[in-house]
């Protein structure tokens, strides 16, 4: 699979979110990664439900690339309008009952990601393999930009592109937290396909978003 990248928006200039979504899609990337918390599952509140929903209406190629951070994220479903194209991730550790939450983003026609955070172990993936179409490695721990890569990530995205492998179905396994121009090549080299791109590349200061991306996409492929 080629590497994917997927810009996060929730550090991208909010007073100008229209015209920054618009910029990412006539630039041909292929996802806009959408962060939503419940101030509860993790510590902090980004874009909401309704302006996730509103998002659909700006994009001509690009799709969404919805990462709930939320306990139990079906309650969010239908404000969000998730549908055909859309990527849902949602946490193993916030569900009650993760299969069936999986279950009813692929009734929606949405692909269904299982996010880990650092502290979950690579391997509770098995249980999922059939359903779930991506596996959503969280490299930082959920809730806010900018900090560190956690130790041993680099280890449990080889784990999960193991398991995938082994398991010979097509699951994309996308990174998250801080991918930054220095390490996404070692996270390709270890298996990830889809990148979110945040404060430590795409939109790291004084970079144009055209240049940030196009090095991205040359790092990673
Ligand atoms: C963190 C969010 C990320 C965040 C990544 O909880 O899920 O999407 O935007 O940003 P950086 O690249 O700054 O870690
Ligand atoms: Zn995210």
């Amino acid at each position: 699979m080629r590497g994917m990248i997927s810009p996060s928006l929730m550090c991208a200039d909010m007073l100008n979110l229209r015209s920054e979504i618009e910029k990412l899609d006539r630039l041909g990337v292929d996802y806009v990664h959408l962060d939503f918390m419940d101030g509860k599952f993790v510590p902090n509140i980004t874009l909401d439900a309704s302006l996730i929903k509103s998002v659909k209406s700006v994009l001509k190629n690009m799709k969404r690339d919805i990462h709930i951070m939320a306990y139990e994220p079906q309650n969010y479903f239908d404000r969000m309008d998730v549908g055909l194209g859309d990527i849902v991730a949602v946490h193993y550790e916030a569900c009650e009952d993760v299969s069936k939450v999986l279950k009813e983003i692929a009734s929606r026609g949405a692909k269904p990601f299982l996010a880990i955070s650092p502290d979950t172990k690579a391997d509770v993936i098995n249980g999922y393999l059939d359903i779930i179409s991506g596996v959503l490695v969280m490299t930082v721990y959920p809730g806010f930009a900018g900090q560190p890569i956690v130790d041993g990530s680099f280890e449990k995205i080889a784990e999960v592109r193991k398991i995938i492998d082994e398991s010979k179905k097509d699951i994309i396994l996308e990174v998250d937290g801080h991918v930054s121009w220095d390490l996404c090549k070692k996270m390709r080299e270890n298996g990830a396909d889809l990148f979110v791109a945040g404060s430590s590349s795409v939109y790291s200061k004084d970079v144009k978003l055209e240049e940030a991306v196009n090095r991205m996409m040359k790092l990673i492929n």
